[in-house]
């Protein structure tokens, strides 16, 4: 099956709005002819601004983050129904710098997930090892043992509703990027558990991100189980994020 190449822009805690307004000016003439999913992950700041520019254009917009609860008592979170209402398709959830510097458990994700779905968001879910896992020869092992986790409070049909993103902490904002050999390996293993959990995955979208830029994009995305990346850095300027999009055949 083809899968439609999914790319998306992970801003992080960078761009005010007057600055997220600039660049969606100028992605849109550059991609005004692709066919392929693109997605702007903004800060929740410049959101609205995000979603009102790009109206009538291919461009998706998704949050970095949200809460499993609908509403209550928790300071300074945001949730689902509140990102939908402000129409916002996406959220990236389990992102390893969430994980690393703001306690993001696999509990959490395991009700973050399914709450994303609940609400109508599309989750991109987020996994990878330390430098410190592969170097022991245990990528598969903490992979799997993600997966499983934030994965488990799906039913098997559900599971093609969520983007995954194999995402190598060692490749993050390091200028190191994975060799094709090892994505290719280990976005073909994701997909073999989430195939173990029951789930159809010839239609399910797996990225790859770590230091894509527009100079090894064209490689990484012409990988079989490679179905598109989740670009930090390079995302950042309007002209490079274009030209990974354009790179995806
Ligand atoms: P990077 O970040 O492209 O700057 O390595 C990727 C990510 O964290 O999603």
């Amino acid at each position: 099956m083809a899968r439609t190449p999914y790319i998306a822009a992970n801003w992080k805690m960078n761009k005010t709005i007057a600055e997220a307004s600039e660049f969606i000016d100028a992605l849109l003439p550059r991609i005004a002819a692709t066919q392929h999913d693109v997605v702007v992950c903004p800060p929740f700041t410049a959101l609205h601004e995000v979603v009102e520019r790009r109206r009538g254009t291919a461009v998706r917009v998704a949050a970095q983050n949200m809460h499993y609860d609908e509403s209550g008592a928790f300071t300074g979170e945001v949730s689902a129904p509140m990102l939908v209402e402000l129409d916002v398709e996406a959220v990236v959830l389990g992102h390893s710098e969430r994980r690393q510097h703001f306690g993001e458990s696999d509990e959490a994700l395991a009700r973050k997930v399914p709450a994303a779905l609940a609400a109508g968001l599309e989750p991109i879910l987020c996994v990878g090892e330390s430098e410190a896992a592969r170097d022991a020869g245990e990528t598969e092992e903490v992979l799997e043992r993600q997966l499983q986790a934030d994965l488990s409070g799906l039913e098997a049909g559900q599971i093609g509703g969520v983007v995954i993103a194999y995402e190598p902490i060692w490749a993050i904002g390091t200028g190191r990027t994975a060799t094709p050999e090892q994505a290719q390996e280990v976005c073909a293993f994701i997909r073999d558990v989430v195939r173990m959990r029951g789930a159809a995955t010839e239609g399910v979208r797996i990225l790859y991100g770590g230091s894509v830029k527009p100079g090894n994009a064209a490689e990484l995305l012409a990988l079989p189980d490679v179905d598109g990346a989740l670009v930090g850095g390079a995302s950042l300027d309007a002209e490079e994020f274009a030209a990974i999009v354009n790179a995806a055949g």
